[in-house]
This record gives C-alpha cells, structure tokens and sequence, in this order.
C-alpha cells in the first residue's frame, strides 16, 4: 500500500463523483476517443474540481495523456484522432464549432514531460504569451514576468540573469521556467503531463511543492506514472485502465481503501 502519512495536502472534503456546478471546473461527459480504427477512450466521464489538484494515474497506453489533452484539444494535432462526447467548460462545450482554440488554449495551459524553453532569455520566455497577445508595455510585462517567476518558485534563482538564455538554466529550473511561461497569461486550469520524469529527485520535490501552491489559483490536472506522486501531491485521483476510468475517488480513499478490485491491484504492485 501506498503511504498517505506524507500527503501534504489538505483534508478533502469535496467527492468528485457527487461535485456541485460551483466546485467544477470542467465536466468530461461520456467521452469516446479513436486514434484511426482504434478506440483509446471509452465513455469517459468525470468532473474535474476547481483549484484542486487531480492525477490521473494507470499503466502504460491506459490513456492519461490521450485524456489530458482532450482538454485543451491538443489532440486535434494528431490528423486519425476522432472524438464522441463532451467536454463542458463554462456550459459550454470546447468541442463545438464555434469555439476558438487558441483562446480556449489560453485558458487551459499545458506543461509537458520534457521542459522546452523556447531559445530566448528567460524574460522573454515568461512574457512570451503577453506578447503574444500585443502586450508590450515594459512596467506591465516586467510586473507579469516577476509574478510569474516567484509564482513557480524560480524567482530567487533567476533574478540576476534574465536576460540569460534559458538554455543555460538546470532542467529542473527549465521545467519551473515553463510553468512560469504558462502561468503568465493567467489561465484557470493547468494540465501538467508527466511534469518530473525528467528531472532528478531534489527538483521533483520543489515541483511537487510547487503544485501544492498552484492549487490557490489554478485547478491542476496532473497524469503521473509515479504512484507515490499522485499520493503526495493530489487531492483527488482517477485510476485508468485500458482506455476506461475505472475508479474516480479523493486521494486517500483510492490508496487505502480502493473500491475496484483493479485499482487495488494496480496499487499493490500486481500489475503495471
Ligand atoms: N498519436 C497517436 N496515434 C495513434 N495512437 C496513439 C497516439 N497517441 C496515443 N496512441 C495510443 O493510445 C493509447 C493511449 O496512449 P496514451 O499516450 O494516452 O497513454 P498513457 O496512459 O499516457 O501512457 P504512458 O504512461 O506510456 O505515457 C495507446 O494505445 C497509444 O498507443
Ligand atoms: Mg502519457
């Protein structure tokens, strides 16, 4: 069994499968995926919390990435993919016609398993989206990017060099710098894929602790391999297995007491 006597967050009061319209930040309703012939999601449906932090943890090809980036349509990249269902954000559908994505894209950032600066400083890596977005004012984006830094706990670090190539900074440092580009332009959900397998144990504990404090302003949807991880640093946790989600449940019930034969299999080691 997982030891939950480290969890760092706070007592959970919320069940997500019983959530109220006010503490849901996005609803995922029956929700089918194919890549070509191949079916990667089956009816998935779930309400994700508001600033929270949810994991989704399975084996290997169970579909964690494939789901996360159904919310942010990352996965309209990829030409054979095909989905059925919804995903509801403000009442609204992200798969309608009508939705811009870039805009929805916006609001639901992401941050990958590998952290990738872009070639810049490391100013210009935070300020990135507001310029993007015609902001140039020198007071506002120095004010966004010192916010942004100390807000994924780099600030202290990179004060000195931000004129420096990003490059330059250690890849823990760089996945931190990452967050700070995706927190800069404020978005209400942060989709953290992976966000430490490639970084050593000392960063991904500052990462972890990170995500504790993300959790104030934003809600976080984490897909880790690392069991350990979703037990330290989620509130709530949805086991996958083989495209299905087969147990949705706050973090303690899903380590100690398990309802699905599955999870506590998963859990314990028997498979994955
Ligand atoms: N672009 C793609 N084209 C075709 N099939 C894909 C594509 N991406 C993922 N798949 C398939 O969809 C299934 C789910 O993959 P996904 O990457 O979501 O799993 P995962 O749970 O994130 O796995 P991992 O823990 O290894 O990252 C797998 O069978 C995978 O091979
Ligand atoms: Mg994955």
């Amino acid at each position: 069994m997982i030891d939950m006597s480290s969890n760092l967050t706070d007592v959970v009061s919320l069940d997500v499968n019983n959530l109220s319209a006010a503490d849901t930040a996005l609803e995922i309703k029956n929700l089918d995926l194919f890549y070509g012939d191949k079916q990667a999601l089956f009816d998935v449906s779930m309400k994700i919390p508001k600033k929270q932090v949810t994991a989704f943890i399975g084996p290997s090809g169970c579909g964690k990435s494939t789901l996360l980036r159904c919310i942010n349509r990352m996965n309209d990249l990829v030409d054979i993919c095909h989905i059925k269902g919804d995903i509801n954000l403000h009442d609204k559908n992200i798969y309608d016609r009508d939705v811009d994505v870039a805009t929805l894209r916006r609001n639901v950032g992401m941050v990958f398993q590998r952290p990738n600066p872009f070639p810049k400083s490391i100013y210009e890596n935070v300020v990135y989206g507001l310029r993007l977005q015609g902001i140039n004012d020198k007071r506002r984006l120095d004010e966004a990017a010192e916010s942004s830094l100390r807000g994924a706990a780099i600030w202290d670090e990179v004060k000195d060099r931000l004129h420096e190539n990003a490059f330059g900074l250690s890849g823990g440092q760089q996945q931190r710098l990452v967050i700070a580009r995706a927190i800069a332009i404020e978005p209400e959900i942060l989709l953290l894929d992976e966000p430490t397998s490639a970084l050593d144990p000392i960063s991904t504990l500052v990462i972890e602790e990170l995500i504790t404090e993300l959790k104030k302003k934003f809600t976080v949807v984490i897909v880790t391999h690392n069991m350990q991880q979703a037990a330290r640093v989620s509130d709530h946790t949805a086991f996958m297995y083989m495209g299905k989600l087969v147990e949705y449940s706050d973090t303690n019930t899903l380590f100690t007491t398990p309802a699905k034969k599955q999870t506590e299999d998963y859990i314990t080691g028997k498979y994955g």
